[in-house]
């Protein structure tokens, strides 16, 4: 039985600000917890904010490690669309984490088989994951898990699909150099979090809102799978 928690926010702004407060509820109970960052648009407020509470010395990362749900695969970390880049520009750099703390999956280097298994290793090695964040895609996906992912999968390459493609090709200078596979953390790998965070924000997500609030739990919406974890607390603005 889904036991998800619904928190609805006038706007943007509240539902960062929420998030963020669950963020430093979780890193001051626990200064070496290890928690799982997600890329795109919506989580952009929350670290804002965290950066902020860092610079005011109200929050500290230095014992706090990550792990980053997904890359684009054959992208170089420098490239200004890959995940590596949008978490230094959004947090890493700006906080007082140890980069060596900081771990993001390796979409540019030969053996991606290697790859994943190592990030699970990484993973597990660091105790697992306190606190995961996520968003989601307009399709249902989580990290980069499309519809039809098998619910046991652990860190894999997933090819992406159109809708995902057409999402995310604005961020690219010219659109056709959006990789067209991904390395991502597989559902069990996220689900294996003790706490989860999802932000939903604005209209475009309103067919995927309304379909988790069914209840209905399926391979084919992906953010589905999170109706059978025991603590996740969705925060969403401009959707109903
Ligand atoms: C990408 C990421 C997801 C993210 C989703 C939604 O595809 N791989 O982790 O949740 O986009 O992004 P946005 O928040 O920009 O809508």
């Amino acid at each position: 039985m889904s036991s998800l928690k619904w928190i609805e926010t006038k706007n943007y702004d509240e539902l960062s600000e929420i998030a963020s407060d669950l963020f430093e509820q979780q890193i001051k109970q626990k200064p070496t917890s290890v928690i799982g960052l997600a890329t795109g648009s919506t989580p952009i407020g929350l670290y804002n904010r965290l950066v902020e509470r860092n610079k005011a010395g109200i929050l500290t990362f230095k014992d706090v490690t990550t792990f980053n749900l997904d890359e684009y695969v054959g992208i170089d970390p420098n490239n200004k669309a890959s995940y590596h880049y949008f978490m230094n520009e959004h947090l890493i750099d700006h906080i007082d984490i140890k980069k060596e703390n900081t771990y993001i999956p390796e979409g540019h280097i030969n053996d991606l088989e290697k790859a994943c298994h190592v990030y699970e290793e990484q993973i597990q090695k660091s105790g697992g994951i306190d606190l995961q964040v996520l968003g989601i895609g307009v399709n249902g996906h989580i990290g980069f898990n499309e519809p039809g992912t098998s619910f046991d999968s652990l860190t894999h390459i997933v090819e992406l699909t159109q809708s995902t493609i057409e999402a995310n090709q604005k961020y690219f200078d010219k659109p056709e150099d959006m990789p067209k596979s991904a390395i991502t953390m597989g559902i069990k790998t996220i689900l294996q979090a003790r706490k989860i965070i999802l932000l939903i924000s604005g209209e475009s997500k309103q067919d995927a809102f309304s379909r988790l609030r069914t209840g209905e739990i399926t391979e084919d919406f992906p953010a589905s799978s999170l109706h059978l974890h025991p603590d996740v607390t969705v925060i969403y603005s401009g959707v109903k």
